[in-house]
């Protein structure tokens, strides 16, 4: 089958390409390269370098051939930038994936796996969040994306298209192979600045927020593993061509980890005492956010293959290791 991915340089998206490539399918990759790393992209993909919503550049990715199916990673993604720089995140996430859909639905492609988020859920008041508890969103990043999944279900109803919106939930770690991981410079994710603090690139890292009501006071969130995450795309999307129904999945495991916990594997799994300074709450930040997985369990049979926070920050820590030797040695 052929598949495009648009995004696909970037952590989670170039994750997703290997994991096609595994399976023996063509993929064909759209990425504008401003948080996406070149280097990340397989040997073996078409590569497109250009803006997703451009019609000129998906041209040249569809070719004369037919796309089975889209996967449309690309976007931005940092929350707090979202809150300070709301119209970046709504066009950048919203508008151009409507111009991306009308695209493909002009082609003759109807079916289509979305990156979505756990910030759609915004500040839960449960403990564990179902697609079913309400979506309030707290920022205009987990607004941006809610945004698409309703314009997502209208665009089912009124022309066919078969789509999952999976919500991730924290994604982080690596392929175990190490072909690719989390390689943006600017990238703020906790276990990121972490392993960076660990290996010395970094002077350390501060708490965002030890005040909340958590049993540490710092933030829970559900870690996922990024190679299950990717196993996850290729199963909806199996799932989709099979004629299943459309709609919205978790993807997280059902567990939480409060910072202070990551840190403590962290500096357990690196044998680094890195500095760790207590700070203010970060705009935008929830105090929990922990996935239940059940329907996505039971739709896929799924059963994770590496629901464990050591081998996530260990596989992070093997990238970030090798990744600051590629770049060290001018890759
Ligand atoms: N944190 C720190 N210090 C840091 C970085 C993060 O204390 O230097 C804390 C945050 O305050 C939060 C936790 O670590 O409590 C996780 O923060 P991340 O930045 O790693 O991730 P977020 O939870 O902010 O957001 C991520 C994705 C979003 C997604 C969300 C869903 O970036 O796209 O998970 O939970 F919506």
């Amino acid at each position: 089958m052929r598949f495009l991915v648009t995004g696909g340089a970037g952590y989670i998206g170039s994750h997703l390409a290997w994991a096609l490539l595994d399976r023996g399918h063509d993929v064909v990759i759209i990425d504008d390269l401003s948080t996406g790393v070149g280097a990340l992209i397989p040997n073996d993909a078409t590569f497109v370098h250009g803006d997703c919503a451009d019609p000129k550049c998906l041209r040249a990715a569809y070719g004369p051939e037919p796309i089975d199916g889209v996967f449309h990673f690309a976007g931005s993604v940092v929350v707090p930038e979202s809150v300070s720089d709301p119209i970046k995140y709504y066009f950048n996430n919203t508008t151009k994936t409507l111009e991306l859909l009308r695209f493909l639905l002009d082609r003759g492609t109807r079916h289509f796996v979305f990156s979505s988020t756990a910030a759609v859920y915004g500040q839960p008041v449960t403990d564990q969040v179902t697609e079913d508890t309400p979506t309030e969103p707290i920022n205009p990043y987990g607004r941006s994306k809610l945004m698409i999944e309703w314009i997502l279900r209208d665009v089912a109803a009124a022309q066919g298209l078969h789509y999952l919106a999976l919500r991730y939930f924290n994604v982080a770690g690596a392929d175990p192979q190490l072909r690719t991981g989390q390689a943006t410079p600017e990238a703020t994710h906790l276990i990121k600045v972490a392993t960076g603090a660990a290996l010395g690139a970094r002077d350390g890292l501060t708490i965002f927020g030890t005040d909340f009501p958590t049993p540490d006071g710092t933030g829970v969130r559900d870690y996922i593993h990024v190679s299950d995450l990717a196993d996850l795309h290729v199963l909806a999307m199996d799932d989709l061509l099979a004629g299943g129904t459309s709609g919205v999945l978790n993807c997280g495991y059902g567990r939480g980890f409060s910072v202070r916990e990551v840190i403590d594997t962290l500096k357990d799994v690196s044998g680094s005492d890195f500095p760790v300074h207590d700070g203010p709450r970060r705009a935008g930040d929830p105090a929990a956010l922990i996935a239940d997985p059940s329907r996505t369990r039971e739709r896929f049979s799924w059963s994770p293959r590496h629901d464990d926070l050591t081998e996530i920050v260990e596989s992070a820590l093997a990238w970030e290791k090798a990744w600051l030797a590629r770049t060290a040695n001018g890759a």
